[in-house]
């Protein structure tokens, strides 16, 4: 098991849904900390990226014999913003995503970026979760901070299971009606005919190990042949966004998913004109567990390996475009690189 650990690389999951409902407050309470109060009003301004060891996962389902069990070294969550303004963001994180989660408040039902959501990951044939967010806000509900759904639904009164069982199958028709046979996740035998729908309360973590454990399940079954990678082979990623940061000039946010980055090598970047080819001045990784859109003090790192976020700091960005693709290069291929490139724009 443990050596397979090494050639199967962390699988991209992004977090998408209507605004307010709860996307960022759930990879807060994955993570443990809480950054959402940091944020400046109910738009979250900027798309980011969070890594999720294997072993806090375990650690979060409670049970660690699980961790020789999966063979993915962990998740990287793509936060991305429910605000109308960023359709764009969210159809460059769709297209990235080896899996996504989309966030439904099941006291509102589905919204127009609820639907646009699910559009995106048809067009893209990503696998994906639904989870029905603020169970804790139904009426009446008892909350068992941080349990597996089932654990807590079974501690509530009948009128409570009730209430919830409504809200719950509205959420469940409407999925039905744009054309997605769906169930509640314990009851779903095959994940590739039934989408699996998770109640939860990021707030209160009830929920959450049900979540992690199947959105690991569904990576292990379905992602498996994909997330092979080439440890040595050139780095392939997606330029986030563009960013001026304090000392350090214009820099790119990348979430990089094959092969490796180092600091020194010449990359290929899409632009709307010629790509541009520059070397990297700088790699520049967040602190563990923390998110690139709060982080002050990057770390320097000499080489990044897929998947992960990263910051960039190179000479002539300034023209590098949000969701173009940067590739790392070798004399010999440069001109095949730019061909591809700019293909891809
Ligand atoms: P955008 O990034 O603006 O699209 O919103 P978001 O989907 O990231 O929502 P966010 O996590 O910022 O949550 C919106 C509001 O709902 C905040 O006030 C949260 O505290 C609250 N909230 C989120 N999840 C829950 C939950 O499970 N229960 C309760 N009671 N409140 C929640
Ligand atoms: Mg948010």
């Amino acid at each position: 098991m443990a050596e397979d650990k090494n050639n199967l690389r962390t699988p991209i999951v992004c977090v998408m849904g209507h605004v307010d409902h709860g996307k960022t407050t759930l990879l807060d309470q994955i993570r443990g900390t809480r950054i959402v109060k940091g944020e400046a009003g109910a738009i979250t301004q900027h798309i980011g990226a969070t890594e999720v060891p294997i072993d806090i996962i375990v650690e979060k389902c409670g049970d660690k014999r699980l961790a020789d069990k999966f063979i993915v070294p962990g998740l990287l969550f793509i936060d991305t913003p429910g605000h109308h303004a960023f359709t764009t963001l969210r159809s460059r994180g769709g297209s990235l995503a080896d899996l996504a989660v989309v966030v439904v408040d099941i006291n509102e039902g589905f919204k127009p970026q609820t639907i646009e959501s699910l559009n995106i990951l048809k067009r893209f044939k990503t696998p994906f979760i639904v989870v029905t967010n603020k169970i804790d806000r139904i009426q009446g509900w008892k909350v068992h901070q941080g349990e597996s759904f089932l654990s807590t639904y079974k501690k509530q009164t009948p009128e409570v299971q009730a209430l919830f069982e409504q809200k719950f199958y509205d959420v469940i028709g409407n999925l039905y009606e744009q054309g997605f046979s769906a169930d509640r996740f314990d009851r779903v035998t095959d994940f590739q005919k039934t989408l699996g729908v998770i109640p939860i309360s990021g707030m209160t973590g009830e929920g959450i190990p049900d979540v992690l454990m199947i959105l690991l399940g569904l990576a292990q079954r379905f992602l498996e042949s994909s997330l092979h990678y080439d440890i040595n082979g050139p780095g392939v990623g997606t330029v986030l966004e563009v960013k001026e940061e304090k000392g350090l000039g214009t820099t790119i946010d990348v979430i990089l998913y094959d092969g490796t980055l180092r600091k020194g090598d010449t990359v290929v970047i899409g632009c709307l004109g010629e790509p541009i080819v520059t070397k990297i001045r700088a790699l520049l990784k967040p602190r563990e567990l923390s998110e690139i859109r709060y982080e002050s003090k990057f770390q320097p790192i000499p080489e990044i390996t897929a998947a992960a976020g990263v910051k960039i700091s190179a000479p002539d960005i300034e023209n590098a475009l949000a969701g173009a693709p940067i590739i790392s290069t070798t004399p010999e291929t440069l001109n095949g690189v730019i061909e591809r490139v700019k293909s891809e724009i």
